[in-house]
């Protein structure tokens, strides 16, 4: 007799971690288990978790402290923890929390099943090895679900940049391309499950190079070959690396229609002597030669970066230079934290700016990035979009979705459904959200 367990994965981080869950969810839906939302219902919990700065790691013993009263309740409850947390501290969460029944690391989610059963006996399961090939080659599920109609897929993983501050080339590993095969493939099937567009996900996405029969593709050809997918309407892709933009991808914005006018392009710093520090191995100014580029390719192309403020050394004039870097690409997006010491990383060694100081300029960076980001927004007013509708909006007829540009629009729009993909007026700009009519 077999029984419906209910599995509930909590998500941290970034959107390889949003794929990740999704991939978890499916290899256990094999094993007989289906989603929920409420932790409390659930037989087994998985926290994918994100190692990327220090908070975001402490997040993860808190909730997993809250989960002690739960499995008094209910001692066969199963609690797991995965992701980059998973790889960096695997050994010491098992130590620290005796509440938790199974490990595993980003680069081994497909044993999943293997360590769930182990639990289920009474074993305490832990896997953080680095697999000899490709993980992604051992999840053979192919869900026949409905999808939305946006969908992520990784395509690479790992980074070989080894920035001074990161821990991703430790935690995710080496940088590995998925065959250009498997990803049209799982293109094509996202497609015949209703998704109309698809973001390409990897650490360093535009240093994709996927075996294909007549040699390496780069990420350029992998677009090429993804726009000529019928029903997939909308391509985007993320993380770039400034020293990986090729020439053939950004030809691609000028010539793919189906290529969104979006990029995310961190710089981190707009001091020379910070790059060099944090081994970024650009300059400033190749930075910004290379957004003169992409702005030559698709004039109306949206830039999008993250920046660390903080940085050890820094000083106010390597600041100085970040906020005039900021003002000569005027940001349509932008993410910036506060340098946060990774253990084990070669920054970690080095002196910290004072931390007050590091506050202070982590606002004064934050206010510029913000205006810029409303001056964006508001010339957006009048202009025409493509908007994808995602969900419905906050009034009876009102739907929401994403443009071209990645803003959120609300529209009024009775007759339409979520998964249509239209044209639209922009009518106004409020904090975060465009409102449009349809044309
Ligand atoms: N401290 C602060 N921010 C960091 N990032 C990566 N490592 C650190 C760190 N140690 C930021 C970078 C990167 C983004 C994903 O997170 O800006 O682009
Ligand atoms: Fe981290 Fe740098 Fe690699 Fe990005 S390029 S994942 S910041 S090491």
């Amino acid at each position: 007799m077999s029984t419906t367990r209910k599995l509930y994965i909590k998500t941290y981080g970034c959107q390889m971690n949003v794929y990740d869950s999704e991939r978890m969810g499916e290899a256990m839906e094999g094993q007989g288990y289906e989603a929920t939302d409420n932790p409390e219902d659930a037989d087994l919990i998985l926290l994918n978790t994100c190692h990327i700065r220090e908070k975001a790691a402490e997040k993860v013993y808190s909730e997993l402290g809250r989960f002690r009263a739960l499995k008094a309740e209910r001692p066969d409850l199963k609690i797991g923890v995965a992701g980059c947390v998973a790889q960096a501290e695997g050994e010491e969460i098992m130590r620290r929390q005796p509440l938790v029944d199974l490990v595993v690391g980003p680069q081994s989610y497909h044993r999943l099943p293997e360590l769930e059963a182990a639990a289920r006996q009474g074993k305490r399961a832990l896997d953080t090895d680095f697999p000899e090939e490709d993980k992604f080659e051992h999840l053979n599920a192919r869900p026949k679900a409905k999808r939305g109609p946006t969908a992520f897929l990784t395509v690479q993983e790992g980074c070989d940049k080894f920035c001074a501050f990161c821990v991703v080339p430790y935690t995710r590993g080496a940088e590995v391309s998925r065959p250009a095969d498997r990803v049209l493939r799982e293109a094509r099937d996202l497609v015949e499950r209703g998704v109309r567009e698809i973001t390409l996900l990897g650490q360093n996405v535009n240093a994709y190079h996927g075996a294909a029969a007549d040699g390496d593709w780069s990420l350029a050809r992998l677009v090429r070959e993804l726009a000529e997918i019928d029903g997939l309407d909308r391509i985007r892709y993320t993380t770039s690396h400034p020293n990986d933009m090729s020439d053939d991808l950004i030809a691609a914005h000028g010539e793919i229609e189906k290529l969104m006018p979006y990029l995310h392009l961190p710089v981190q710093s707009g001091s020379d002597r910070i790059l060099k520090r944090m081994n970024r191995s650009h300059t400033a100014e190749s930075y910004l030669r290379l957004i003169e580029r992409m702005r030559e390719a698709r004039p109306d192309i949206l830039i999008s970066g993250d920046f660390i403020v903080g940085f050890p050394e820094e000083t106010d004039q390597d600041f100085e230079d970040t906020l005039r870097l900021v003002e000569e690409v005027e940001y349509g997006q932008c993410y910036s934290f506060k340098y946060s010491t990774r253990p084990g990383t070669p920054a970690a060694e080095r002196a910290l700016v004072d931390p007050a100081v590091a506050d202070e300029r982590l606002q004064r960076l934050q206010a510029l990035l913000r205006r810029q980001q409303t001056a964006v927004q508001d010339r957006m007013v009048g202009q025409e979009v493509g908007v994808l509708f995602e969900k419905p909006g906050r009034e009876d007829g009102q739907l929401v979705g994403k443009s071209d540009h990645l803003h959120s629009v609300f529209v009024d729009a009775p007759g339409h459904q979520i998964g249509d993909l239209v044209r639209v007026r922009i009518t106004a700009s409020a904090p975060n959200s465009l409102a449009g009519t349809l044309i």
